[in-house]
């Protein structure tokens, strides 16, 4: 990440500090609302959750620019979440959620920009959880579009002079 986006990030992120137990609330709503079939997966006191996901999210926030040493953490985090049943696809819709509250938490805070910077900051962590903990995340959209290219690109075969 760019360290004009690292202190975009930063300075939202400040804006939801205050608001942190309504944002948690409003995030768990939104994510049952769109992925209802991984509310059972969380059967701990929703508070208590709440506040354990706003301190994730304050030690993500902190150690943008130096994923490396978040690295052991999100491993030992990722490997945790196989065990209460998450599996790859949850990490799309949790990531959703998260940039719905977000934009709906910062309002008019929420420029592109912002939404960009916290849309990266998340692909990377969720990324380093997913390859920790399921191993190489399957292919991506850039790869089915790469393969689109080369099909249109394939030489014709039988030509006659
Ligand atoms: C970047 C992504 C994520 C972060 C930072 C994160 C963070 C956390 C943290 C800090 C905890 C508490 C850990 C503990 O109690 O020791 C937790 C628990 C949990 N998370 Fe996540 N999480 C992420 C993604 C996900 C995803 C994709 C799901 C899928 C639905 C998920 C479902 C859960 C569940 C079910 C629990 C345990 C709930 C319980 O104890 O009842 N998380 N998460």
């Amino acid at each position: 990440m760019t360290p004009a986006r690292v202190q975009l990030v930063r300075d939202t992120w400040a804006l939801v500090l205050p608001i942190q137990q309504q944002a948690a609330a409003l995030f768990y709503e939104r994510l049952f609302q769109i992925a209802p079939e991984v509310q059972p997966l969380f059967r701990g006191d929703k508070v208590e959750q709440g506040a354990k996901l706003m301190a994730a999210l304050n030690t993500l926030v902190l150690s943008l620019g130096r994923m490396e040493q978040m690295l052991p953490m999100a491993r030992e985090l990722a490997i945790r979440h196989v065990a209460w049943g998450v599996q790859p696809a949850h990490y799309e819709q949790v990531g959703q959620a998260l940039l719905w509250t977000l934009r709906k938490g910062l309002g008019d805070a929420a420029t592109p920009e912002v939404m960009s910077g916290w849309a990266e900051a998340y692909g990377e962590l969720s990324g380093a959880m997913k390859a920790a903990a399921y191993g190489d995340a399957p292919p991506s959209a850039t790869a089915a579009a790469h393969a689109k290219v080369h099909r249109s690109s394939e030489a014709e075969s039988g030509e006659r002079s």
